[in-house]
Formats: structure tokens, sequence, C-alpha cells
């Protein structure tokens, strides 16, 4: 039998990348379990995908705990119970601080939506097509403790060419819904077979 990497993966909204991963692993793209699903807010809708899918959630509010250390070592405890090798970010909202940096070293992925370097941060589609630049994509990245400056694993871009902000923000949702499986495909069989 393969071996199965066991994943979390970390929201704060919409889900629609959760979706795209969980589906990947049943249909066989992604030869992984998403064993548990973390978000930072108890309203986000990534739960009720998560509860649909039949993936074990848990969600958790920041600022009822003293400091992003005291969390972050309530997370590790969470996901070390659940056997959780990598932790995978897909619209978690929130800088990743040291005591998961050092439990999970190099097992931690983000995927963001611009071609990094270019557009860090927040709202990087807005940011994109204020600049005016020709292209818009999405990059897959290891997670260190910057914003959006780990290195890169995998990117993907298109022209803009005068499109709307509505059409920009399908096509990065329909790259990153193929790019995101893909790219983890890689990243854990050569895991695997180290
Ligand atoms: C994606 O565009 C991702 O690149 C960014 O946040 C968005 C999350 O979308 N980091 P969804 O919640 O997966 O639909």
């Amino acid at each position: 039998m393969k071996n199965r990497t066991k994943m979390a993966v970390f929201a704060s909204g919409n889900g629609s990348n959760f979706q795209a991963l969980y589906e990947a692993t049943q249909d066989g793209r992604l030869d992984a379990d998403i064993v548990l699903v973390v978000a930072d807010k108890p309203s986000a809708f990534v739960l009720e995908r998560a509860k649909q899918a039949g993936v074990p959630a848990f969600s958790f509010t920041p600022r009822e705990y003293a400091s992003k250390q005291a969390y972050e070592s309530m997370l590790v405890e969470k996901l070390e119970g659940a056997g959780v090798e990598w932790l995978v970010l897909a619209g978690f909202m929130r800088l990743i601080g040291p005591v998961l940096l050092r439990t999970y070293e190099n097992r931690i992925v983000n995927i963001h939506p611009s071609v990094l370097p270019a557009f860090p941060g927040k709202d990087a589609i807005g940011q994109t097509l204020e600049a005016g630049a020709k292209e818009a994509g999405v990059t897959v990245h290891f997670v260190d403790e910057g914003m959006d400056t780990g290195a890169i694993i995998a990117q993907r871009s298109f022209a803009v060419d005068g499109s709307d902000r509505e059409t920009v923000e399908r096509k990065i949702h329909e790259i990153e819904h193929q790019l995101y499986p893909e790219s983890l495909q890689q990243l854990f069989s050569r895991q695997q077979s180290v």
C-alpha cells in the first residue's frame, strides 16, 4: 500500500482550496489525507465544507489566548494528536509563529495569489491590478517567518490583458485548484522516497 502523507489544512474563510485538495485526495491525484482542518474563525465556511466531507475540523479564536505562542502550543498538541506531518495553508490569514515553525520545520506550505516576490501580503489580486501589472498568477511556497517570503515551490502565471477583477479572480482560483494538489503530490512523493 502507498504511504499516504497526513496533512492539516489551515484556512480562515471560504475554503475552495480545501475542497480542491480534498477532492484530489479522494480521486487519486494526491496520495495524502487531510486529517484535520484548522480555522481561526468559528464562522469560516471551510468548517461547513469539512463537515460535509467528513474531515475532522477544529476552530479557535486567537484573541482568547494570551499570545501567539499560547495558541500555537495548543495547536501543536492537536496536530500531533492527529498525527499531522505537513501543514498546508490555504487562505489562512495569519502569520505562522516560531512554535509552529520549529515543530514543522520545512513542512509548512502556503498558496498565494500572485507571482511572488511581487505583491506579497493582503489583497494580492487588488495590488496586481492597481499596479497595472501585465501578469497575474499563483505561487506555492514554503512558509518561513516572513509574509509570503519562503522558498518558491511552483508558480503559474497568465496575461492580465485588461481583464476585470472578477475574471482575474476566477482564473486565479482555477489555477490554484490544480496547482496546489499537483505541487503537493510532487513534494510529498519526493519526501516519501528519501
Ligand atoms: C486563495 O486565493 C489563496 O491563494 C489565498 O487565499 C485565498 C483562499 O481562497 N491565500 P479559498 O478560501 O481557498 O477559497
